[in-house]
């Protein structure tokens, strides 16, 4: 969904504040609206009730091609639409990536398939799907979920969401409102790109406990960034986030650090309310004045 002279990243609302609720924001037509997460072993769907931030219906689930260029992915996706296409008209489709995504462009591959840097992937899949399609980054998603819905719902100040998985990705939402792409799992923390050194998988690839992973990665990890952002809030997601009593109580930051609440959802969901976010507000003059890179009015 890439107006010509506007930001093609999805952004939250900048009309809306954090204190409303989600209950203000359902979809225009009231009905749910489909959220896709791709992830590199699956590819996971579902409609979101967007007054709640529930799944209006029971999530599906596909494997993610063993070669995971845009053109196969797209035949995923196409089937996870499919499976719903009755309950959500003629709808937007918000859709997940790990990668950076700027104006509907794939910019960057850490742990996916090469293929996806420089490609127009919201067209592809507004192609392939025949719908209008917000792409956005994985846990930017995730971060407006967790701030829509879960662990830092109505927050008011600065929350930095991290996901620990595969990689490492991030999300900073200040008063509400998303600043897309931070890709914080790849600054660099003596000499190494971080998230080689702190995620769950390089826990899981060393065979760390929680104590040391905690210790020597996590602690490192974190302090580092608070150095930089200074969030208020550090929420943490990713598959791990399941064990955090294990190690997030080991961490000793200023900011509160406390685990993600919408779990393996929270891509779906955050996807669906972005392209709804833009679905409605796309045309507001404001929105438009607030992002146009030409200044236009
Ligand atoms: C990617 C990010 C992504 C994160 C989590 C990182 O390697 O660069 O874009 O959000 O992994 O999937």
């Amino acid at each position: 969904m890439t107006d010509e002279g506007s930001a093609a990243t999805p952004s939250t609302t900048p009309s809306e504040s954090p204190s409303e609720s989600p209950s203000q924001t359902p979809s225009e037509s009231g009905r749910p609206v489909l959220g896709i997460d791709i992830g590199g072993s699956g590819i996971k769907g579902a409609p979101v009730d967007l007054a709640t931030g529930e799944l209006a219906a029971e999530r599906v689930r596909f494997e993610t091609p063993a070669e995971s260029t845009p053109e196969k992915i797209a035949k995923v996706v196409l089937q996870v639409v499919n499976e719903f296409a009755d309950q959500i008209g003629d709808g937007p489709v918000g859709i997940t990536i790990p990668a950076v995504v700027t104006h509907g462009v794939t910019r960057s591959a850490a742990n996916i398939d090469k293929s996806w840097i420089n490609h127009p992937a919201e067209k592809t899949f507004e192609d392939v799907i025949g719908r209008d399609v917000v792409l956005v980054n994985d846990a930017d998603a995730a971060g407006v979920a967790e701030v829509k819905y879960g662990a830092a719902k109505d927050h008011p100040g600065l929350v930095l969401l991290t996901t620990l998985g595969t990689g490492i990705g991030s999300a900073l939402i200040h008063h509400g409102v998303l600043v897309p792409n931070t890709e914080f799992g790849h600054i660099e923390i003596d000499g190494h790109d971080a998230e080689k050194r702190a995620s769950a998988k390089y826990k899981e690839d060393k065979g760390l406990s929680y104590k040391d992973w905690a210790h020597k990665s996590l602690q490192r990890y974190y302090e580092t960034i608070e150095a930089l952002i200074w969030p208020d809030l550090i929420v943490v997601g990713g598959g791990v986030s399941r064990k955090a009593d294990k190690f997030l109580p080991l961490l000793k930051l200023n900011a509160e650090i406390i685990p993600a609440k919408l779990q393996n959802q929270a891509g779906i969901v955050g996807a669906a309310w972005l392209a709804n976010d833009y679905a409605t507000h796309r045309s507001e003059p404001l929105v438009h004045a607030a992002v146009d890179p030409n200044g236009g009015d």
